[in-house]
């Protein structure tokens, strides 16, 4: 027997203010059709006055909870995937686990930039087989719009905010790519590109800072090193993209899901797509395309997933499971 961690709910959370491509050509040099055909957004969400990471992770882990049919009590540790936490310290993660009420076990921030979730399921699936937890609440939020410098046209119309959140439970499987849970998981870094996306503040200026970013060099790296990490998952899974039900792809631009899926062999009716409706959320985009491609009844029980990401750093992995 192996053990295995196994998704038994998910749930995420939008916020409420929806902002249009259109709204950006009142205050910058930019268009819909740009927006649209370059990136593939078509809108995207922005956190309310008030609202942080750690409540929007708070409210989309009370849904997986519920999705889930346990209290917080019964987790054994948080694992919060960010890179826009609410303050330098504590970690996002210990507001939420004070949020939840939920007095026992352990919560930490993960920052993997867009690869934040991959990072933590990674993390997770880790604490999960070496015994150390038993449920683990994997989260990724991120309050993109507060490090949005919004005179730089090509940064700003790119990003969202929003917070997906899943459940993940030690079970037995036979050790085989049958078994339902994260089969494999593949994480790698390169910090030579560290330049290329960066906020330009923290405890070094005294500032939070703007993100900062050359988005055709990240471009030129992304499908080349998705594509690599993806199949890397996949050998070591024992699983080819034949038996892959759905790609579930970092959301930053139709044109990279498009590049890679192509890569892999796979056709676009087997991706989840959900980056014309939220934007980049970094490392929320993940658990909300799972939750939302579960609410569209797309990704069922037993299905074959894999998750690729990249982001600052450079920072790429990917995830294969089985839902
Ligand atoms: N409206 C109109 N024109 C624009 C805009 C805009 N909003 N933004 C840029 N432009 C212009 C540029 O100024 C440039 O003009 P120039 O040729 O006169 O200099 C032109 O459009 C082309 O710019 P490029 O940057 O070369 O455009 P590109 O086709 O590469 O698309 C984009 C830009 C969408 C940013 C793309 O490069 C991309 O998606 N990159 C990857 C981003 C990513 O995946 N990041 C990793 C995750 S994010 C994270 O980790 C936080």
């Amino acid at each position: 027997m192996t053990k295995r961690a196994v998704v038994i709910g998910c749930g995420h959370y939008l916020p409420e203010r929806v902002v249009e491509n259109a709204e950006f050509e009142k205050t910058l040099d930019t268009d819909d059709a740009w927006i649209r055909s370059r990136s593939g957004i078509e809108r995207r969400h922005f956190a309310a006055e008030g609202e942080t990471t750690s409540s929007m992770a708070t409210a989309a882990a009370r849904a997986a909870l519920a999705d889930a049919g346990i209290e917080a009590d019964d987790l054994d540790a948080i694992v919060l995937a960010t890179s826009t936490a609410d303050l330098t310290f504590p970690s996002a993660a210990t507001m939420v686990q004070a949020e939840l009420n939920m007095n026992k076990g352990f919560a930490f921030d993960v920052q993997a930039v867009c690869a934040g979730f991959v990072y933590a399921l990674s993390n997770a699936n880790a604490l999960i087989i070496s015994g150390q937890a038993k449920r683990v609440l994997v989260i990724g939020a991120e309050t993109f719009s507060r490090i949005m410098d919004w005179t730089d046209r090509s940064t700003c119309v790119l990003f969202g905010d929003g917070a997906g959140a899943l459940i993940l439970e030690a079970q037995e499987g036979d050790g085989t790519a049958e078994d339902r849970g994260i089969l494999s998981t593949d994480l790698n870094s390169d910090g030579r590109y560290r330049d290329l996306l960066y906020v330009d503040g923290g405890v070094s200026t005294g500032t939070s800072g703007y993100l900062r970013m050359q988005g055709n060099q990240v471009f030129r790296h992304a499908v080349a090193k998705l594509a690599a990490t993806a199949t890397t998952a996949m050998e070591a899974a024992n699983v080819t993209a034949d038996d892959v039900d759905w790609i579930v792809p970092h959301q930053a631009n139709i044109r990279i899901i498009q590049g890679t899926a192509k890569k892999l062999d796979l056709p676009m009716d087997r991706v989840v797509v959900t980056v014309q409706d939220h934007g980049n959320t970094s490392a929320a985009s993940i658990p909300l395309a799972l939750s939302v491609g579960r609410t569209r009844g797309q990704i069922k029980p037993g299905d074959l997933i894999v998750t690729e990401a990249i982001g600052g750093g450079l920072a790429w992995g990917a995830v294969v499971l089985r839902w």
